[in-house]
Formats: structure tokens, C-alpha cells, sequence
């Protein structure tokens, strides 16, 4: 038997002029819906008191130990409105079970994926209202699991607390469609062989964001780690997978080595490019190959996948002291593009069963 996450309905719900105005400009992760769910886990007791509550701020001790040692976990993916009035989410048994393989790597419980996606699903119901229509669009679904024991023992949590918040968003880049600049990071890295860099655990956030501080004071919007040993093989950006199209048409993405985080769209676009009839390729990349491909013609194009990003073509690549410039021409990022938000909004057939309909 799974979790049951019973409605107690917010006594203050937003007013419809305010839900309208956030839902013309929502920007992204900056406005939240009325409710959140909330499960709670001890060692002794498992999951128990599983609900969808008012959204509102969470009483902490300062001793919680997510404060101290960080054993705090998230997802991301969307809600979609689809053509019939229906909601859909995109893939959420794929957020469930890395979130069940994150969860494991941090030493948290394993939520079971019907529970993560009861949970969703839950809220989603809820605050149906809140999930925008508007092309680009959707309603961004957060959730997270941390260490509510109090006490600074350094060690696994005996209690614990999983939330689902939700968060009606448009593009991730401010300014759209533009093409993005990324900074390469060479000083620091994101994730190590053996360390969590293919769980999607907080800390790996907190130590992205000097690089990423980097990236914005060199007039870039993202950045690009490179793997930590020989700092030569592109790993990933800070909240997203990358891509590179060659001159044949072929779709190259680093492989999974363990530091690099498994994004669902990632995945997708593995399924997509093939049924496109395009060649895969994942292997090492050497950012040198992305520097001297560019130049000479082979590398066509670059793109970042990711579910807040989505697909976003880069511009071009900067480091001290030098830039390469890609062309502005994206025609294949924006095929993938097309098929993959086509599929999500219930435009596209959806042969590999992604969409998942909220009753
Ligand atoms: N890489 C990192 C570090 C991310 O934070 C994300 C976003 O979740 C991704 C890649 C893309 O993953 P997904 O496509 O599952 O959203
Ligand atoms: C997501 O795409 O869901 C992420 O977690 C990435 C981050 C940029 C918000």
C-alpha cells in the first residue's frame, strides 16, 4: 500500500487577479503555488503522516542537521496543460527513481517512485489552477527530501522530511530563445570520481555556484565543468547536460561516468535523435575537440538539455583569455526542440509513453 497524501485545503488561497498576474510572467522558481506536499520518514516508524498542506515556511530547530552536513536531495520536472484541458506530467517515474538513486547515495530513505509520484500528483490536483498555458510554459515541479533529525552528530538522519512545492515557470534564461554564452570553468570543478556528482544532492549545487559567480562576472550565463582528473573531458554545466552536433548530422554527448548527473532529458534525446533517424554517439569529449571542432567545421552546433533549461542553444564558449564563437545557425537543436516540447504539450504523438496524466 502506498503513501496517501490527504487534502488540507489553505485557508488563504492566492486571488484570481494575482494568480493571472504571475501566470502572465512567471519567470522561473520565483512564485509558488498554495500548497506543498509533505511526508515524513523515521527510522523507526518508515513514511507516515503524508499530506498536501498549505504552502508555508517549515519551523526549524537550528540544529536540524540539514543545516550542518547537508544530506538534502531534489527533483525537478514539469507539469503540462495538454490540448484536451487534461495535466500531464513528462517522465516522472524517471525523477522517482533517480531521486530513490540520489536518496541512496546520500544515506536518506528511499521513497518508493508511486509515492514520489502520488506526491506530485497530489498537488498538482490541488492547485490545478496554477499551471499556465502559455507556449514555453509549464508548471515546474520541486521535490526534495533532508535531514530533519536535531543534533550535530555527523551521521545518516533517523528522521527526515520529503516535500513536493510546485512553481508555474517560463524559459530558465532570462531573454528566451537567445543563444547562451557558457563560461569554462578551469579552476574548479564540479564533481569527482567516487564523490555525488550523479546525484542530484544540494551540495553539489553550493559548490557550483563560485564557478557559476565566475561565469556571471565574465558576461556568461552558464557554466562547463571538465572532469576533475585530468580537467580535459567535458563533463556537464552546472544544471544541465551538453550536446554537440558534428557536420554529418551525428549527436554527441559525454558518457555517464559516474561524476556526471543522468538527466531525463538527456535520455530522451537519446530516444528521440534515433527515431529522427540521427546517429548517437556517447563517449569522452575533450574540450579541446569542442575548441578545434568548431574552427574547423566539424562541430556544427552545441546545445544544453535539462528540464529547467530545456534545450538551449549555446552561443559560445569563453575562457581567460580566449572565446570560440558558434554559429547562430541551430536547425537541428531546434528539430530536437520541436519534437521534444511537441511531445510534452500533447502536440506530437507520444510513442515511448512519456506522458503521465493526472486523473
Ligand atoms: N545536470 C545537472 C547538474 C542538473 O542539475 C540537471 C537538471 O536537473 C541536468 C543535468 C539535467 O537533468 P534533467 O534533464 O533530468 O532535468
Ligand atoms: C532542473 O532542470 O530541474 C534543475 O534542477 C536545474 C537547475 C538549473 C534548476
Amino acid at each position: 500500500m502506498g503513501l496517501h497524501f490527504d487534502v488540507e485545503a489553505t485557508t488563504t488561497p492566492t486571488s484570481a487577479e494575482r494568480l493571472a498576474e504571475i501566470l502572465a510572467n512567471p519567470g522561473f522558481g520565483r512564485a509558488f503555488t498554495d500548497h506543498m506536499a509533505v511526508a515524513k520518514w523515521s527510522a523507526d516508524e518508515g513514511w507516515y503522516e503524508a499530506s498536501v498542506q498549505a504552502y508555508a515556511p517549515l519551523p526549524m530547530d537550528p540544529a536540524t542537521q540539514v543545516f550542518h552536513y547537508a544530506q538534502a536531495i531534489f527533483e525537478g520536472f514539469k507539469a503540462y496543460a495538454q490540448p484536451d484541458g487534461t495535466i500531464a506530467t513528462f517522465r516522472p517515474e524517471a525523477n522517482g527513481a533517480r531521486f530513490r538513486r540520489s536518496a541512496a547515495r546520500m544515506a536518506l530513505p528511499e521513497l518508493p517512485v508511486e509515492d514520489f509520484v502520488a506526491a506530485a500528483d497530489a498537488l498538482i490536483r490541488t492547485d490545478a489552477a496554477w499551471v499556465p498555458t502559455a507556449e514555453g510554459t509549464s508548471l515546474y515541479l520541486r521535490p526534495f527530501m533532508m535531514a530533519t533529525e536535531v543534533g550535530l552528530g555527523v551521521r545518516p538522519a533517523r528522521e527526515v522530511t520529503f516535500l513536493v512545492i510546485a512553481s508555474p515557470s517560463a524559459a530558465y534564461f532570462a531573454g528566451g530563445a537567445k543563444q547562451v554564452t557558457i563560461w569554462l570553468s578551469e579552476d574548479f570543478t564540479r564533481a569527482a570520481p567516487g564523490g555525488t556528482g550523479a546525484a542530484k544532492c544540494a551540495g553539489n549545487y553550493a559548490a557550483s555556484l563560485i564557478a557559476q559567480q565566475e561565469a556571471i562576472a565574465n558576461g556568461c550565463e552558464q557554466v562547463l565543468f571538465l572532469d576533475a582528473v585530468e580537467r580535459r573531458w567535458v563533463e556537464e554545466f552546472g544544471g544541465m547536460n551538453v550536446w554537440f552536433v558534428l557536420d554529418d548530422g551525428t549527436l554527441v554527448t559525454p558518457e555517464l561516468t559516474g561524476s556526471i548527473l543522468e538527466g531525463i532529458t538527456r535520455e530522451s534525446i537519446i530516444a528521440l535523435a534515433k527515431d529522427l533517424g540521427r546517429d548517437v554517439e556517447e563517449r569522452r569529449v575533450d574540450v579541446d575537440e569542442w575548441r578545434k571542432g568548431v574552427d574547423t567545421g566539424r562541430i556544427t552546433e552545441v546545445f544544453a538539455c535539462g528540464t529547467a533549461a530545456v534545450i538551449s542553444s549555446i552561443g559560445a564558449l569563453r575562457w581567460h583569455g580566449g572565446e570560440v564563437a558558434m554559429p547562430t545557425e541551430t536547425p537541428v537543436a531546434d528539430q530536437i526542440r520541436d519534437t521534444l516540447i511537441g511531445i510534452q504539450h500533447g502536440r506530437l504523438p507520444d510513442p515511448h509513453g512519456w506522458l503521465h496524466r493526472i486523473g
